[in-house]
């Protein structure tokens, strides 16, 4: 069953979640003086307006028109009740997804990627580097990008690049141009390649490669599409349009929302706009009262920066060239395992989400990737797309809450964020089907 919304209801302006955290963010720290940063230190990185976004105290942030428009070529997006799933688990739960595969590039990100591009060309911005896992980001970034005349530069982790050739190919169709990270084109790149000539690559170490090429570049401003507050901001659309259908399903609000957590967008998108639903929900288990929806990130346990990680002021980069921020954090060099999940191997995390899991007003889960891709699969073989690895995630999740919901015969209703398609993606299917997963 799909709850479909009029175009002309998009959300015309962004739920900023600041005003309603349980505890102030504490600032950004410049890498060198350990100092907090002020616009004038993030201004070589980042176009004014968003450095605003990033440290806003405003309950809502319009939506400029033109970001609107091009956001309408695939929002809204559709609220699915995932029936034959819940049929197939024989569970009194009802299960909600919101559909952000159904975008052009795949996935959730480029609800970020087309807003950033925006305030980039309004500033007279003509090139924007960026670092992409599995190719995700940076697909979403090439095609904004394209829309709005800018050059698209992406450091692709090296392992991703060789193996999966298909992404590269879709950020080169929307004319990005695409390197494998480490490069020979920055200092970072040439002093991890002087280290190691024959590493996988990392996150952290394409973060360090796009950030010196924006450094260096005049031209050229630094996009990256999880972490900071604005990308998590520019995200929000996806939750207000869902309590919108979940109206239109009949249903008050959910009991339980869950995302998958890399850096944390797609669930803070799904998520952020229940906080101020929730915080009494939160209360309750701590001993206050109240009642709301419980919120859930869910992790691989191979990259386990919420439920393992420290909460320390850490680098965003594996070179230490970002701003120190505090989060959850496995440490800026911790190079987690080539798991199929590659948008989910960051070593740390929002610190939008890493604030509410401190104060106990988010929960976060971690599960190995063998019983990911069984869930995957029986999703799959029940509503009938195949979702990405990442998504596959939050899809382990919602299962696991809608047995709970049996076990204790429970009415519950369960909402997660669907947020991408893993057509491009099927090697990792052919290795579960064929038992060549490993749980690393
Ligand atoms: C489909 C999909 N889901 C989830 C993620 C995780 O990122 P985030 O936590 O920022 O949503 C990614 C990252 O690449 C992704 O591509």
């Amino acid at each position: 069953m799909r709850y479909l919304m009029a175009p002309d209801k998009t959300p015309s302006a962004w739920f900023n979640v600041a005003p309603h955290l349980p505890e102030p963010l504490s600032p950004p720290l410049h890498p060198g003086t350990g100092e907090p940063v002020g616009p004038d230190d993030l201004a070589p990185l980042f176009p004014m307006a968003l450095i605003g976004q990033e440290m806003s105290a405003d309950p809502w942030i319009d939506i400029p028109g033109e970001v609107i428009d091009i956001l309408r070529l695939w929002r809204p997006t559709p609220l699915v009740r995932a029936t034959r799933l819940e049929q197939a688990l024989d569970t009194p739960a009802r299960i909600y997804f919101k559909d952000e595969s159904v975008s052009p590039a795949g996935s959730h990100k480029p609800n970020t990627a087309v807003a950033q591009t925006y305030y980039n060309k309004a500033e007279g911005i003509g090139r924007i580097a960026t670092e992409t896992g599995a190719g995700q980001w940076g697909s979403a970034l090439a095609f904004a990008c394209q829309l709005f005349g800018l050059e698209c530069f992406v450091y692709m982790v090296a392992a991703s690049y060789h193996q999966k050739p298909y992404r590269r190919v879709m950020m080169e169709t929307w004319g990005g141009q695409v390197v494998p990270s480490p490069s020979d084109r920055t200092q970072a790149g040439k002093a991890v390649l002087a280290r190691d000539p024959d590493t996988s690559g990392s996150l952290g170490i394409a973060i360090s490669e796009a950030v010196e090429d924006a450094a260096t570049h005049p031209d050229t401003h630094y996009s990256l599409g999880s972490v900071l507050n604005h990308v998590l901001l520019h995200q929000t659309v996806i939750g207000l349009e869902a309590k919108q259908q979940l109206e239109q399903a009949g249903e008050g609000l959910p009991d339980v929302v869950l995302g998958s957590c890399g850096g944390g967008s797609n669930l803070a998108g799904l998520a952020l706009p229940f906080v101020p639903d929730c915080g009494g929900a939160q209360k309750a288990r701590t001993g206050g009262g109240g009642s709301g929806p419980r919120l859930v990130a869910v992790e691989p346990s191979s990259c386990p920066t919420l439920t393992e990680g420290r909460f320390e002021y850490d680098f965003g980069d594996e070179a230490g060239m970002t701003p120190k921020i505090l989060m959850y954090t496995l440490g800026h060099e911790f190079i987690p395992p080539p798991i199929h999940a590659g948008g989910l191997r960051y070593h740390g995390d929002a610190p939008i989400i890493c604030n509410l899991v401190k104060n106990g007003w988010m929960e976060a889960v971690a599960y190995p990737q063998g019983k990911v891709f069984e869930a995957a699969v029986q999703f799959a073989r029940t509503q009938g797309t195949i979702p990405a690895p990442e998504t596959a995630h939050a899809i382990r999740g919602a299962i696991d809450e809608a047995l709970a919901a049996k076990e204790s015969g429970e009415e519950r209703v369960i909402l997660f964020n669907y947020s991408g398609h893993g057509l491009l993606d099927l090697a990792a299917y052919d290795a579960f089907l064929h038992g060549q997963l490993v749980d690393v």
